[in-house]
């Protein structure tokens, strides 16, 4: 609650990887080198236009991840320093690999950042190839900061039991990504978003839902392994939604959320997951539905590389 809304991504990237909040000149010498570790390997470029145009972003991501893995010149030096410069390298090509990837299978041509913008304003540039305005950019810092670490989590899980058999940062990573499609962990935003698309106001939220209840089936973005009486990153994401919905003109996205939010505590005792909120927020950002799990992916490699290091700085086989 105190960084979500106020600390820039990278910030959030420099804590998890070090420990500890960046000075000012740390931070900003981390933007300017996420900014030079942007561009992505002519070969591996050439690859993204090797897949078909319908293919799943996140299996386009999987692939890339698995493929820089081969031109990293660190690949098989496990050492500290060697895992922190190989984070970096992940955590900006990423963000290169979901933008670059999608605008190559709509036939649109890749676009160059300006190397001074910031890692939210390059992602949103780099799929739109639009200046963001500040307050988008600013979004998708809340967005990043909320997904790039939270535990014990399916994907980190394994890139841990990866990354413990001493495999690589890019075997580790790719793992996690594998472990991210499933809709019942990362793919449950794009899930939520296909129940909002079919919604059009709270009161149909409210009969859709329990229709769906009554069937026993599983309602996307509602439920959680650990949190049992609410997710913690709610708050924050429920705020940005009604914020964005007033700057847009769509205050209806969130409105159905609370609808349904109130339908699922009160029939099933269920609580909302912070997919449930991201899922209109990334839609309000101009994010195609179809990127909201690689979105998830280009934040929480942050975390899994931090966990990566974490294992083979102190490595038990798990
Ligand atoms: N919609 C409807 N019912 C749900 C539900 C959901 N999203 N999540 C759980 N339930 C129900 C289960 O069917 C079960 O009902 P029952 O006791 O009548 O059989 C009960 O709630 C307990 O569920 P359980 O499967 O034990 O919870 P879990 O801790 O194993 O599951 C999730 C956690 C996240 C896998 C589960 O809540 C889910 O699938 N959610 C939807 C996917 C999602 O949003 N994932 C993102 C998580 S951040």
């Amino acid at each position: 609650h105190e960084l979500a809304p106020n600390v820039p991504f990278e910030d959030i990237g420099w804590l998890l990887l070090n420990g500890d909040l960046p000075t000012p000149e740390q931070s900003e010498s981390l933007r300017a080198r996420l900014a030079a570790e942007h561009a992505l390997p002519d070969r591996v470029l050439e690859a993204l236009r090797l897949f078909p145009a319908d293919a799943a972003p996140n299996d386009v991501l999987r692939t890339g991840v698995s493929m820089l893995g081969a031109f990293d010149p660190d690949l098989n030096d496990h050492s500290h320093a060697a895992n922190l410069e190989k984070s970096l390298r992940l955590v900006a090509r990423v963000s290169t690999l979901v933008t670059s990837g999608w605008r190559i299978a709509r036939g649109a041509a890749p676009v160059t950042p300006d190397g001074r913008m910031t890692h939210s304003a390059r992602f949103l540039y780099c799929l739109t190839g639009r200046q963001p305005e500040n307050w988008q950019a600013h979004a998708m810092d809340v967005v990043f900061a909320l997904y790039a670490e939270h535990d014990f989590n399916a994907s980190t899980f394994a890139a841990r039991v990866t990354a413990s058999t001493m495999a690589d940062i890019y075997a580790a990573i790719t793992s996690a990504l594998g472990t991210l499609k499933g809709p019942l962990h990362g793919g449950a935003n794009e899930q939520a978003m296909a129940m909002l698309r079919q919604i059009p106001d709270p009161d149909a939220g409210e009969v859709w839902i329990k229709e769906r209840l009554a069937r026993k089936e599983k309602v996307m973005g509602f439920g959680h392994r650990v949190y049992k009486s609410g997710d913690s990153r709610v708050p924050v994401m429920r705020a940005l939604a009604r914020d964005l919905g007033r700057r847009t003109g769509h205050e209806m996205w969130a409105e159905v959320c609370e609808r349904l939010e109130e339908v699922m505590r009160r029939e099933k005792g269920l609580i909302a997951n912070v997919d449930l909120y991201a899922a209109p927020v990334l839609q309000m950002l101009g994010i195609p539905w179809q990127l909201n799990t690689p979105v998830f992916a280009c934040s929480r490699v942050a975390g899994w590389c931090a966990h990566v290091i974490e294992q083979h700085d102190h490595n038990r086989l798990i």
